[in-house]
């Protein structure tokens, strides 16, 4: 608890810092964005991808459903190339080349890792393997059913007797190259868009995806055979149809793969490895108790509010015309915004959209949505807190707050440009007393979520979103005294694409494609 209140505050943006800080980036040591094992042969995956015709925002809003009966390699090809395939390719001049991945990441860094512990997945023997977007290819680091002691270390049965679980973890390094101690948020927001995107392709496929964020982290991280100083597990999803439990392994055996190194040397940041060490968990009751001690915390009851200040909002669309998989297909953060408006339809269909709960092993709702509408037909300019429960906006204040928005996303002008800009604040005063120093993952990995998902319905809706960065304090004077005491979290800003559109991205798949229909 205070060492999450201490990180929070340590890596405060201000306009001081962002002043003050000597930080340049070094691209002779800029990290490779994949992680490749030399010794492990690639078990390619069918590339022969399912298009997902399912209209997007109904699978935003249809929440884990599930239903099938069974688990193919073709359905876990699909769900790891939306979530975290390589979808477009950007080369410049000179020769360079980034391959943008399915879900937005901070500063296109890429250190969110993708892993699967597979037990009844047709087409694929049961084991441990990591996922490789770069050659679209599996590797399997253990052979045999690792199900049974990843149940033990998450204290959830179902992960023994479901097909197959997803960990998520994050290479720090590869982040904190460009944002420091800063970049253990990122883990969480960006770890938080992929999972926007699993959640929605695995609902689609009927594999009713349910989410992990208590677990041992010390016993997921060596059976996956990670260097737990430079990598953590994050997040674990469990996937597909109950069956018979999988048998009891004895005692998983140390494992190091080795790896072509990021990058010729490293920066360490303590401070993130300290606030990462403080919010483990130890034993299976730790991870019991504290899921029990978080329990009642989400869905607080909404402070009562005078009618006058509500402005209802429509309701959301229930399908946009889009397909899921072409809106992840087309989805990139917009550059640049027009100064055009978004409808109030529109808006409030990404609202939302953002604020489904989960089903995961904790209550969700422990993340505020306030916003700066700078243009949104039908809406009056200025700041707002968005009440889920009554799906209407609560008028803080009225105005035009297009130089304040900017500013407070570090002075990016996205932030100004942007039809509405949500910022999500967090009361971590309440939460952290609650779950501890893991709760500070928990508010981070929310708003990732919502996030993922606001870009999500904006693609589907054809409009655009950015994840931006903030002045932490400023974000949250500015929403005062209604924001008092919370903590700014994460940033989305919503709009249409100026004239030029997307300029820096050509949509090239690097799959083949099956044809819709
Ligand atoms: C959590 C998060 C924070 C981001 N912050 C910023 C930001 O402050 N400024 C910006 O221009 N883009 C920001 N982005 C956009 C990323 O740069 C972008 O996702 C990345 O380059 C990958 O490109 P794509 O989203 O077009 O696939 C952010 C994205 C995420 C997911």
């Amino acid at each position: 608890m205070r060492v999450a209140r201490e990180y929070h505050d340590r890596t405060a943006h201000s306009p001081y810092s962002v002043r003050a800080s000597t930080h340049s980036l070094d691209w002779d040591v800029k990290p490779f964005p994949f992680k490749v094992y030399t010794d492990l042969p690639p078990l390619a995956l069918p590339r022969d991808i399912d298009p997902l015709a399912v209209d997007a925002l109904a699978a935003l809003a249809a929440g884990p459903s599930g239903g099938v009966e069974r688990v193919t390699l073709d359905d876990l090809a699909t769900l790891l190339y939306y979530a975290a395939g390589v979808t477009k390719k950007q080369t410049y001049p000179g020769g360079g080349e980034v391959l943008f991945r399915a879900a937005p990441s901070t500063g296109a860094l890429y250190q969110t890792e993708v892993y699967v512990a597979a037990g009844r997945i047709e087409g694929l023997e049961p084991g441990l393997y990591h996922f490789s977007p770069g050659d679209f290819a599996l590797r399997r680091l253990r052979a045999g059913d690792v199900r049974a002691p990843l149940a033990h270390a998450a204290a959830d049965e179902a992960l023994a007797r479901r097909a197959a679980t997803i960990i998520l973890t994050a290479i720090y390094w590869r982040n904190t190259w460009k944002y420091q101690a800063r970049g253990y948020r990122h883990l969480f927001w960006d770890s938080g868009t992929l999972l926007a995107h699993l959640l929605a392709v695995g609902g689609a496929l009927g594999l009713a995806p349910r989410l992990d964020t208590g677990f041992v982290d010390a016993d997921v991280n060596r059976a996956l055979g990670v260097d737990a100083e430079r990598e953590a597990a994050l997040e674990l999803v469990t996937l597909g149809p109950q069956g018979a439990p999988a048998a009891p392994v004895a005692a998983l055996e140390d494992l190091r793969h080795p790896y072509v190194p990021l990058s010729s040397s490293e920066v360490d940041y303590p401070l993130l490895r300290e606030i990462h060490r403080a919010s483990m968990l130890h034993t299976p009751d730790d991870v019991r108790a504290w899921r029990e001690a978080g329990r009642g915390l989400g869905g607080r009851p909404p402070r009562p509010v005078s009618p006058r200040a509500l402005v209802p909002l429509p309701a959301a669309r229930e399908a946009s015309g889009r397909s899921l998989g072409e809106t992840i297909q087309r989805r990139g953060s917009t550059r640049q915004f027009g100064l055009v408006p978004l409808s109030a339809v529109e808006l409030a269909t990404a609202l939302w959209s953002a604020t489904r709960s989960v089903d995961a092993d904790v209550p969700t709702g422990l993340v505020d949505l306030y916003l700066i509408v700078n243009a949104v037909d039908g809406v009056e300019p200025g700041a707002y807190h968005y009440r889920p429960e009554a799906h209407a906006l609560e008028l803080l204040k009225a105005g035009r707050y297009r130089n304040e928005s900017a500013y407070l996303c570090l002075e990016q002008p996205l932030g100004g440009d942007a039809a509405a800009v949500i910022y999500f604040l967090a009361p971590l005063d309440r939460i952290l007393p609650a779950f501890g120093d893991r709760g500070y993952r928990l508010a981070n990995l929310e708003a990732g979520i919502a996030g993922g998902r606001a870009y999500l319905a904006a693609y589907a809706q054809g409009f655009g979103a950015s994840g931006l960065t903030f002045y932490d304090g400023h974000v949250v004077e500015f929403f005062s005294p209604h924001a008092a005491g919370k903590d700014a979290i994460f940033v989305v800003a919503l709009g249409r694409a100026a004239g030029s559109g997307r300029v820096t991205i050509g949509t090239t798949p690097t799959l083949s494609r099956r044809p819709s229909g």
